[in-house]
């Protein structure tokens, strides 16, 4: 069973959001079954590196998103997203110094990926790219 299970609450309904958030979680997956069988393999630093690429890719789309539709969370959010920026950082920066991956670390992106979609990507019209309504209206 995968680690990271997608699941349609996740749904967003822009649909270059939903495309990248499903393929995040394939790749966590991904980076799981290379870690599982084993970790001290090249593949796993390519999986890392691939989830940091995609991670990125998704952040500049997302927060592009939030931006233009000045949703009220968006430093709260963008907090978020860096501190994971810098944890993929760090991991890499560890792995390419000998440093295994362990399955911990699949979990943890597992976990971060499903809490932050489900209560920060949607929450108060999340990344759905819709302009919220102003305060009192
Ligand atoms: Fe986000
Ligand atoms: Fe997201």
């Amino acid at each position: 069973m995968p680690i990271a299970s997608w699941n349609s609450r996740f749904l967003t309904g822009i649909e270059i959001i939903d495309i990248q958030h499903e393929a995040l979680f394939e790749t966590v997956n991904t980076l799981a079954d290379a870690v599982k069988v084993n970790n001290a393999s090249p593949r796993v630093g390519g999986y890392l590196e691939m989830l940091a690429t995609q991670t990125q890719e998704h952040f500049t789309t997302e927060e592009r998103f939030l931006t233009e539709s000045r949703n009220r969370q968006l430093r709260s959010h963008l907090e978020e997203h860096r501190a994971l920026n810098t944890k993929l950082q760090e991991l890499q920066t560890r792995h390419n110094h000998g440093g295994l991956v362990s399955a911990d670390v699949a979990l943890f992106f597992a976990e971060w990926f499903a809490h932050h979609l489900a209560e920060v990507d949607m929450a108060n019209g999340g990344s759905n790219g819709k302009p919220e309504p102003a305060p009192g209206a």
